[in-house]
């Protein structure tokens, strides 16, 4: 059964432990989106791997990991994660990049980070890891792609479209450096060594032998985060949804059998953007220290909040999800009680929202409507049936079963790749 693991929130939903546990049965692992913003944090023994770039399913040492046509690659960050997993000992000759993905260039992660430190109104809050402009320029035809770097005669053609456009954009809007094409050339050598074990320019033939395999598609961010559904423009520039997952990888829908939603007990958010059931409050604190919600790629503390069912809802429509992995369970194991959001409040009419209001610059009128749940004062990190969960545990999660309209198949009850239950 080919799978896809999308993120059901905003990004951080623990995305990683469920792709490395499904990955156990795939043969072939596509990251198909995104860039180095994601962070991806996997336990095996105790020892934790920070993945940003590169599909998890990279531990296990056997199976074929490629990284898609819809992703965006910074060279030097690609090339200090394959470093750091070949320093611990892992096997990465299985490790394949498309040479479609596009490269993220230091004028983008210049210019990110220029707009960043220097917005005073509509910041995003984004990673400055480049994602927005590289995006930019692939819609806009002035990107770079991997390929390009293993023709002398391409990229030349290509830089003396690329360039005028950019210095022009670099000097007089940003106040930012040109880029001589020398210094270009240069950068690109450097980085066709840093792809050239990996670049795989025989990727037909990699889809084509693994249509029968079982594949597992690695989605990053999440559902609310995307450019097309999320809270934009408070949004990544890719799609995470599970649509994102055909065009990022190279397939068709229909190779899609399964979309796993990974959604987390409650919610957080690290950025900008509209968050309805944020808790600005001693509850909220204690969700961030038991949870330890802090960003994997940033450091910065996660925005945390009561589990939303609207934006859930929304997430299981228009992300094409078909099941739940739900994370971080154990964080309430001492909570007395426990919220759901089931609704909006326009608190100018007293208006209820059931469904997601898409125009986020009304969320400030917002206030969730919420339902109580006890909680079940007990240490739930070693179970390993979902029978022996605790009765209000299980009501709990039967109840957002019911509010989402699709199963909760896995339950994560701690970070090590043990403590997950099946369902
Ligand atoms: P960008 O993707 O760096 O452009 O950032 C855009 C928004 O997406 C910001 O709010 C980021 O914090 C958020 N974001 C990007 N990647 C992740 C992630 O992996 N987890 C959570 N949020 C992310």
């Amino acid at each position: 059964m080919n799978k896809v693991v999308v993120g059901a929130q905003w990004g951080d939903e623990g995305k990683a432990k469920i792709t490395d546990l499904l990955a156990q049965d795939a043969d072939l692992i596509i990251r198909y989106q995104g860039g180095c913003n994601a962070g991806h944090t996997v336990v095996v023994d105790n020892k934790t791997f920070k993945f940003h770039l590169i599909p998890s399913g990279i531990l296990y040492g056997n199976k074929d990991c490629f990284i898609g046509a819809g992703t965006v690659i910074l060279p030097e960050y690609f090339e200090e994660e394959v470093n750091g997993l070949i320093k611990d000992g892992i096997d990465v000759s299985r490790l394949k990049v498309s040479p479609l993905a596009s490269i993220t260039m230091p004028y983008h992660t210049e210019v990110d980070g220029f707009v960043e430190s220097t917005a005073t109104k509509g910041k995003i809050g984004t990673t400055k890891k480049g994602i927005g402009p590289t995006y930019t320029d692939k819609y806009a035809r002035i990107g770079l792609k991997i390929q390009d770097l293993y023709s002398k005669e391409t990229l030349s053609e290509k830089l003396d479209v690329i360039l005028p456009i950019k210095n022009k954009t670099l000097e007089q809007v940003y106040g930012l450096k040109p880029y001589s094409k020398e210094q270009v050339l240069e950068l690109c050598e450097k980085y066709a060594k840093i792809f050239e074990p990996y670049v795989c320019f025989e990727w037909q033939d990699l889809l084509e032998k693994s249509k029968d395999k079982t594949i597992l598609f690695e989605g990053a961010q999440g559902v609310m985060l995307d450019v097309d559904y999320g809270t934009y423009p408070f949004v990544t520039s890719s799609n995470p949804i599970g649509g994102g997952a055909a065009t990022g990888s190279g397939y068709g829908p229909k190779i899609i059998d399964e979309v796993v939603g990974v959604a987390k007990a409650y919610v957080t958010r690290v950025g900008e953007g509209p968050f309805v059931t944020e808790l600005n409050d001693e509850i909220g604190n204690k969700i961030r220290e038991i949870g330890y919600e802090y960003g994997v790629t940033t450091g910065r503390p996660r925005r945390c909040g009561w589990f939303d069912a609207v934006t859930m809802r929304y997430a299981v429509l228009v992300g094409g999800l078909t099941t739940i992995a739900l994370t971080k369970v154990d964080v309430f194991d001492q909570f007395d009680e426990i919220k759901v959001c089931t609704a909006y409040k326009d608190t100018r009419n007293g208006k209820i929202y059931n469904s997601y209001p898409t125009d986020v610059y009304m969320h400030k009128y917002l206030e969730p409507v919420y339902e109580s749940h006890q909680g079940w004062k007990s240490n739930i990190t070693g179970i390993k049936n979902y029978n022996e969960l605790p009765e209000n545990c299980k009501k709990y999660l039967a109840r957002l079963e019911e509010l989402l309209g699709v199963p909760i198949s896995i339950v994560s009850v701690g970070p090590d790749r043990e403590q997950t239950i099946i369902k």
